[in-house]
């Protein structure tokens, strides 16, 4: 709504090529290294998503380097595969010696650059780029040329450079802000002036360090650039570079640029990525993130079982997530609902609030609740003896090292207050034998089975208990109960069981 207004505005390319630096640039997050198998996975997986460029790493580095740049051009890609070098003929030769034809060139342009790192003049240093321009161009490759620090080096110097370079053949002009210094404003300030003086097409490769990597990136492409350079889950030096997932939805989605996206692979490209580096995402990580379509507040879940787009920018399909109803402190009734409609569990009102108070219960502890749990619970309630003939009034237990584990049991057995005190092997079994020991001064009923399963892992799992009970006529009766304390939960399912033998006697 409100960017209709501002596009007329903007100098917006009719598509943006996407130019994946993940095998490269991605490589470099720090204690990230990626076999060369696990590149050409990658690599086949970009091409799937369909990015217009990979840029499958450095091949002057190492002979792994050049072996997966290799291996990664066999496979003939529809991408095109790129490798970077130093504005070096040593470097470009083993660019061209891993038979790749695209070749992304750089040396640093800044004033930090040429004095601390090159100890070059700027004349030194603009030879340098357009001869390595011209000696690649003259072995026929694609090239890109980057100014390394674009974005701390002098516009002047920087557009001479950029127009030197175009003058000796490069294809594609890259801007890096290598440290990731720019503010969107600027940077649109920047491409919208070096459009003006240059000729071939614009990218830009920004890093993350203030948060501002897509943001600066689309900020270019509102100038007119035509390229982004970008990384699978904004992997890159130090804080990263524009995350891809991240770069792709925002063109496609708010800017309606032309793509041949096949966006719904980036959840899966997100999580390959992410096992192979051991680099997780955070839950709310933008796009891909486990909470990006996650609703847990009761009036958001609300709106989107009413209207998915009422809380959703985009349908989770579209990058191949799919919506998630999280149950926990803030859950309303609705969310409750819709789930046990979604597992066919039918349930009156009386039972659905017991439900509900035990899972608002269980958030206001601080537990998120599994599907799995909320199944447990429901199916306990469902199977909860109609009528309570034997009560819980009051319940202790003590444990602990060189004591005896004790449960001291309060019950109201058909209107008549009891209460006894007996020791255990543990404090379940104490828990059970006190319990039997005051139900057996007026009934028969004994323990037959006890079965205990933790429903999800951690500390402050769930855990449902199942028991039966039988008494001398044999009648048994099941009893279930699905808590967090695994005492309490086989106190309730020995006296739900024990109810509901007494309710057929
Ligand atoms: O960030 C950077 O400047 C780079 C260059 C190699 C282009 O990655
Ligand atoms: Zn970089």
């Amino acid at each position: 709504m409100y960017i209709e207004k501002v596009k007329k505005n903007m100098r917006l390319p009719e598509s943006v090529r996407i130019f994946d630096t993940t095998l490269r640039d991605g490589e470099q997050t720090p204690g990230v290294a990626i076999t060369v198998d696990e590149k050409i996975s990658i690599a086949n997986k970009l091409d799937q998503l369909g990015v217009d460029a990979i840029e499958v790493g450095f091949p002057a580095a190492s002979a792994g380097e050049k072996e997966a740049a290799k291996a990664i051009l066999d496979l003939g890609l529809n991408s095109q595969v790129c490798g970077l070098a130093r504005v070096l003929k040593a470097d470009i030769d083993a660019v061209i010696s891993s038979n790749l034809d695209y070749v992304h060139t750089f040396i640093g342009t800044s004033p930090l650059h040429r004095q601390y790192k090159l100890k070059m003049s700027k004349e030194q240093i603009m030879d340098k780029a357009v001869q390595a321009v011209e000696y690649a161009k003259d072995h026929d490759l694609l090239v890109e040329f980057s100014a390394e620090d674009a974005t701390r080096t002098e516009y002047q110097f920087l557009s001479q450079i950029y127009q030197a370079v175009e003058d000796a053949g490069a294809n594609y002009i890259n801007i890096p802000d290598t440290v990731g210094v720019m503010i969107p404003s600027a940077m649109h300030w920047l491409v919208n002036n070096l459009k003006e003086e240059l000729k071939i097409p614009l990218s830009v490769h920004c890093h993350d360090d203030f948060g501002l990597g897509v943001a600066n990136s689309l900020a270019a492409v509102e100038a007119g650039a035509e390229q982004i350079h970008a990384t699978v889950n904004g992997l890159g030096e130090r804080a990263g570079n524009a995350s891809l997932e991240e770069v792709i939805m925002a063109l496609i989605t708010r800017y309606n640029l032309k793509s041949n996206i096949k966006t719904f692979h980036l959840l899966d490209l997100s999580e390959f990525v992410s096992r192979i580096t051991g680099i997780k995402m955070p839950p709310n990580k933008a796009i891909v993130g486990e909470n990006a379509f996650a609703h847990e507040a009761g009036i958001h879940v609300h709106g989107v079982l009413k209207k998915a787009e009422t809380y959703e920018p985009i349908t989770p399909e579209m990058v191949g997530h799919t919506r998630r109803i999280v149950l926990g402190k803030h859950t309303g009734a609705n969310a409750i609902r819709s789930k046990l409609d979604e597992y066919g569990i039918e349930m009156s009102e009386e039972q659905f609030l017991t439900v509900y108070e035990q899972i608002k219960d269980l958030g206001d502890k601080g537990k998120k609740i599994t599907d799995a749990d909320l199944k447990a619970i429901a199916i306990t309630v469902l199977g909860r003896a109609k009528e309570e003939l034997v009560k819980l009034e009051g319940f202790a237990v003590m444990t602990g090292e060189n004591v005896m584990p004790t449960a001291t049991v309060k019950l109201r057995i058909k209107d008549e207050i009891k209460t006894t005190s007996k020791t255990g092997v543990g404090p379940v079994d104490a828990a059970i034998t006190a319990i039997n020991s005051l139900v057996s001064e007026t009934t028969d009923i004994e323990l037959k089975e006890y079965n205990i399963e933790a429903i999800t892992g951690g500390t402050n799992a769930l855990a449902e208990v199942f028991v039966v009970m039988g008494d001398l006529n044999g009648n048994t009766a099941t009893g279930r109960s699905t808590r967090e304390d695994i005492v309490m939960a086989s106190v309730e399912a020995v006296l739900d069981s024990i109810n509901k033998i007494l309710l057929l006697k």
